[in-house]
């Protein structure tokens, strides 16, 4: 059987470096620095980080190689590449429907992270005043308490008005970098961006380390209490690692498809899930300090982030200047997810109805943007109205909460495990084996873990975390 890929090379990155700078900039992001703090501290710490670790390298990182596999092989959007694959397998092209689960969820991803991005943008805004009222040599927010400063942020996302036009902000922005396409757009921000984010962020990190309560954060972080290991803490660690790995939502298999045939897809995911974890990890080193040290709870939820960093700009000299970088920087690191996250449905609209891309890009534009206004409102004045509030899972969740709960908790695990099963059952072996780019142990291990851990586990972890009471 020919195994060479089908149809013609498509629109790709520039080099290999371009394809893993883009594809940590899409793993890299707001997951990392506000919702793995959030998720840590609301499940209780050390259990949850060493399950989530732990599930991103038995888990995450054979799904993420199959994804990007799947787009390699297909080089087209992600259900056209699973048809790809299951057709040059004989196998149904039904298989498509993982796919297209997926870039459902992308959308819904999509609608609320660009509303987490307006609240960045909000920020932003914060520090450029602060900088004309405090200046440049003193602490950030000199004039105001430490009380005042945390109020922040409760002010602003109970402004309603405010967080609708934010949201539409990024999502413009988003939309301005999706519309010129992969090597025009996309790979420009990532290129430059990534690295200098992670500079700062390793600074602030060891800055924290001298001013904050380290040993605390430490033994809060990596204390591994068994009994804690509950059935809803197990799935918030995995739904989290696959959130921050970009998995479950075609994310990567639309990425994929613009890589190169040069390109070890099995290096590339072990850089790419390296990256994406210490980023998370450094992320939870440099906020777990500062909130011990001012006494704040750790299950803030997802204004953790947003009212701990602050205090350290309080203190540390030119405290408005580094923050406003470091807000900036985080926008940044948001952008090019949600690049990701428009790209997923947008280069769908493009295989499936042959629209241009900037008129497939507005479509999947204005759609998020209807639904992210209910998710915006949803803080302030929407918050009595929960949507799936009948089921236990999503008891007492606005809007924002329930897309996030129902995506990171059913529909990405759910798409991992059929794209686990896909790989491992389904698909063709040599075509696989073609494409992975694994030898020796390291393959036999891969084939393992797709086809036996990864099904069963998750399986598993979604029915004791959506179902806790069997346990
Ligand atoms: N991984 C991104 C983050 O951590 C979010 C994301 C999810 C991006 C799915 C693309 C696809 O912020």
């Amino acid at each position: 059987m020919a195994l060479s890929q089908p149809g013609p090379s498509r629109e790709g990155w520039s080099s290999r470096t371009a394809f893993i700078l883009a594809a940590i900039g899409s793993a890299v992001g707001l997951g990392n620095l506000v919702r793995f703090p959030a998720e840590a501290g609301a499940n209780g710490g050390g259990a949850f980080v060493l399950f989530y670790i732990g599930c991103v390298i038995l888990i995450g990182l054979p799904v993420l190689l199959s994804e990007t596999l799947i787009g390699r092989y297909g080089q087209a959007a992600a259900p056209e590449s699973f048809r790809r694959v299951a057709e040059k397998s004989g196998k149904s092209p039904a298989w498509e429907f993982v796919a297209s689960l997926g870039v459902l969820s992308a959308f819904l991803v999509l609608s609320f992270y660009c509303v987490l991005g307006g609240w960045v943008l909000y920020y932003i805004g914060i520090f450029v005043q602060d900088l004309f009222t405090t200046g440049v040599t003193g602490g950030a927010f000199a004039d105001r308490s430490v009380t005042e400063v945390e109020a922040i942020f409760g002010a602003m996302i109970s402004d309603g008005p405010m967080t609708v036009i934010l949201n539409i902000a990024f999502l413009v922005i988003t939309i301005a970098f999706v519309a010129r396409g992969v090597s025009g757009g996309i790979e420009k921000v990532a290129v430059y961006l990534m690295p200098a984010f992670f500079v700062l962020l390793l600074g602030i990190t060891i800055y924290g380390m001298f001013r904050g309560s380290m040993a605390e954060t430490i033994s809060y972080l990596f204390t591994f209490d068994a009994s804690k290991l509950t059935g809803p803490v197990m799935l918030a660690a995995v739904g989290q690692a696959f959130f921050s790995l970009s998995l479950g939502v075609a994310g990567m298999v639309t990425y994929g498809a613009y890589v190169g045939r040069n390109v070890n897809l099995g290096v590339t995911s072990g850089v790419i899930a390296t990256a994406d974890t210490s980023v998370a990890l450094i992320a939870g080193l440099c906020i777990f300090p500062i909130v011990f040290a001012a006494g704040l709870a750790p299950e803030g939820g997802l204004g953790l982030m947003f009212q701990t960093l602050p205090h350290a700009f309080q203190e540390i000299p030119a405290g408005s200047l580094i923050g406003l970088a470091f807000f900036v920087m985080v926008g940044f690191a948001a952008l090019t997810s949600s690049v990701a996250l428009m790209e997923t449905p947008t280069a769908w609209v493009i295989d499936r109805f042959r629209f241009t891309r900037p008129i497939a890009a507005t479509m999947v534009t204005l759609s998020a943007a209807i639904l992210g206004t209910l998710c915006a409102l949803s803080t302030g004045a929407l918050s009595g109205f929960h949507p799936l509030g009948f089921l236990p899972m999503f008891e007492g969740m606005g809007m924002l909460d329930v897309l996030d709960t129902f995506t990171g908790k059913i529909t990405m695990p759910v798409g991992a495990l059929l794209t686990s099963i896909f790989i491992g059952w389904v698909a063709n072996k040599r075509l696989v084996d073609s494409e992975n780019g694994l030898g020796g142990g390291l393959h036999v291990f891969w084939r393992f873990l797709v086809c036996w851990l990864c099904p069963i586990a998750l399986t598993a972890i979604l029915i004791v975390g959506i179902f806790p009471s069997i346990l």
